[in-house]
C-alpha cells in the first residue's frame, strides 16, 4: 500500500521555527518529525511514501534522498502552487496505483494510531473513504464530524464555532482511500478534502467512514509552539509509546540519556527526562530539569536553569541564563543572566544579550542580534 504526506504548508504558525527548515524536519526528541512518520509507517508494512511537497523542497531531498536509509521508497514530488489538502494528492497521482487502496497523512501529526487496525476497519465497512478521529475538548481548530453507531459520516464541518460542532471527534488528519476517491478530484485545481471532497462524497451519497481507534491512540498537531513543544515531552514522557522511539546515547542518571561525547561537569545537576545530543557540554552549578531536549553541540554555561525547553543543535546559553518552557533555534546565543520563559520561541542564530527577559510567547527572528539588557520587565 503507498501513502501520501501532505508536507506543503509553511509551518507559519511556527515561524521563527519554520523559516530555515519546513515543519515535518523540525526535530522531535532529537530526530526529525518525519522520520518518525518513516519509521511508523515501515512497522505498519508502508515503505512506498509520496511526499507532496509545496514549501522548500530541496530539504527534504537533501535529507532524505530516495528514503533508502530509513527503509522505505520515497519520492518527493514539488508542487510549484499550493493545490490544497486533496489538489496536492491529485498532483501525484502518476505515482499511485490506479486499482490501490493508498493512504494520506496530513504531515504534522504526531501519532502512534494502529494504521493495521484502521486498514481493516476500512476494508470491512466497504467505504471510499476513512477518516481517523481523535476526541478532543476544543474543536474549533479541527474538523469536526457527525456519525452513527456504526462510524458512518453524515456531516463534515471544517474549524465550527464551538457551539456549532456536532461532536467532540476530530478529523485526526489521517485518510484511507479508494480509487474511486481519488477519481472524484478535478485536475490541477485547488481542491481541500475539508471543503471539497468531505462534502462531495456526502453528496453522492458515498459511503465515508470514521475510524475511532478502540484503544486511544498519541495524537498531537505539531503545528503551534506549545503543541510542538508539548509533543517533544509527551516523547519523552513515553506517551508516543506506539513509535517505538528510543533516545541516542547512554543513560547518565535517572530519565538522563546523553548521546557520545557529551561532557557534564560533576557539579551540574540533572533531572529526567533529560536528552542530550552528541558534545553537549554541561558547566559547573547548571541545572537542568527535565522535560529537556538538547540537539547536538550545545553549551550550558555555569549555573544555568533549564526546564521544559527544547534546544536545537548548536545553541549556548551564557552562565546563570534561565531556559523555561521555551524552543530554541539552531546556534542561537543565550546572554549570560537572560531569561527566555514561557513559550518564547527563539530563531535560529540568533543572539539574545546578556540579562533580557522573553517571556509570553515572544518570538524572536532568526539571525537578530538583541543588545544586552533590550527587553526587561
Ligand atoms: N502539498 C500540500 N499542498 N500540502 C498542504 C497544502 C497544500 O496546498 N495545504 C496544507 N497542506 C498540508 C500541511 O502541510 C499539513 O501537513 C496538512 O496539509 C494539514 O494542513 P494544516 O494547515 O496543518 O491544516 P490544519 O491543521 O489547520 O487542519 C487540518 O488538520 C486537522 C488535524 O490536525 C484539517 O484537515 C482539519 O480537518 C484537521 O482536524
Ligand atoms: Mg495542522
Amino acid at each position: 500500500m503507498k501513502a501520501v504526506i501532505l508536507v506543503g504548508g509553511q509551518g507559519s504558525r511556527l515561524r521563527p521555527l519554520t523559516v530555515n527548515r519546513p515543519k515535518p524536519l523540525l526535530p522531535v526528541g532529537n530526530m526529525p518529525f518525519l522520520s518518525h512518520v518513516f519509521g511508523h509507517l515501515h512497522r505498519h508494512g508502508i515503505d512506498d511514501i509520496i511526499l507532496a511537497v509545496q514549501y522548500l523542497p530541496d530539504r527534504f531531498r537533501e535529507f532524505y534522498g530516495d528514503g533508502s536509509a530509513y527503509g522505505v521508497h520515497l519520492t518527493v514530488a514539488d508542487e510549484p502552487e499550493p493545490m490544497g489538502t486533496a489538489g496536492a494528492v491529485k498532483n501525484v497521482e502518476q505515482y499511485l496505483d490506479p486499482h490501490e487502496t493508498f493512504l494520506v497523512f496530513n504531515g504534522d501529526i504526531l501519532t502512534d494510531l494502529n494504521i493495521s487496525d484502521m486498514v481493516r476497519f476500512h476494508k470491512a465497512s466497504g467505504a471510499a473513504l476513512t477518516i481517523s478521529l481523535t476526541p478532543v475538548e476544543d474543536t474549533s481548530s479541527y474538523g469536526v464530524v457527525e456519525m452513527d453507531a456504526s462510524g458512518r459520516i453524515s456531516r463534515f464541518i471544517e474549524k465550527p464555532r464551538r457551539e456549532d460542532a456536532p461532536s467532540n471527534l476530530i478529523n485526526a488528519g489521517t485518510y484511507i482511500l479508494e480509487p474511486e476517491a481519488l477519481a472524484m478530484m478535478p485536475v490541477a485545481q485547488h481542491y481541500m478534502f475539508e471543503f471539497g471532497l468531505f462534502p462531495a462524497l456526502l453528496e453522492h451519497g458515498r459511503p465515508m467512514y470514521g475510524y475511532n481507534p478502540p484503544t486511544a491512540a498519541y495524537w498531537m498537531d505539531i503545528g503551534k509552539p506549545e503543541r510542538y513543544l508539548d509533543a517533544n515531552y509527551d516523547l519523552l514522557a513515553g506517551k508516543v509509546a506506539g513509535l517505538a522511539w528510543r533516545p541516542a546515547g547512554v543513560a547518565r542518571g535517572e530519565g538522563v540519556w546523553a548521546d557520545e561525547g557529551c561532557d557534564i561537569s560533576s557539579g551540574a545537576n540533572l533531572e529526567g527526562a533529560v536528552v542530550l545530543g552528541k558534545r553537549c557540554r554541561i558547566e559547573y552549578g547548571a541545572k537542568i530539569v527535565g522535560p529537556v531536549v538538547m540537539g547536538d553541540d550545545c553549551t550550558i554555561g555555569e549555573t544555568a536553569y533549564i526546564s521544559d525547553a527544547v534546544l536545537w543543535d548548536g545553541v549556548s546559553v551564557g552562565a546563570g541564563a534561565t531556559l523555561a518552557r521555551c524552543a530554541i533555534g539552531e546556534r542561537a546565543s543565550i546572554g549570560v543572566r537572560a531569561w527566555v520563559e514561557g513559550g518564547a520561541v527563539v530563531g535560529d542564530h540568533a543572539t539574545i544579550g546578556a540579562g533580557n527577559k522573553l517571556a509570553n510567547g515572544l518570538r524572536v527572528n532568526c539571525d537578530i542580534k538583541l543588545p544586552d539588557q533590550a527587553i526587561t520587565f
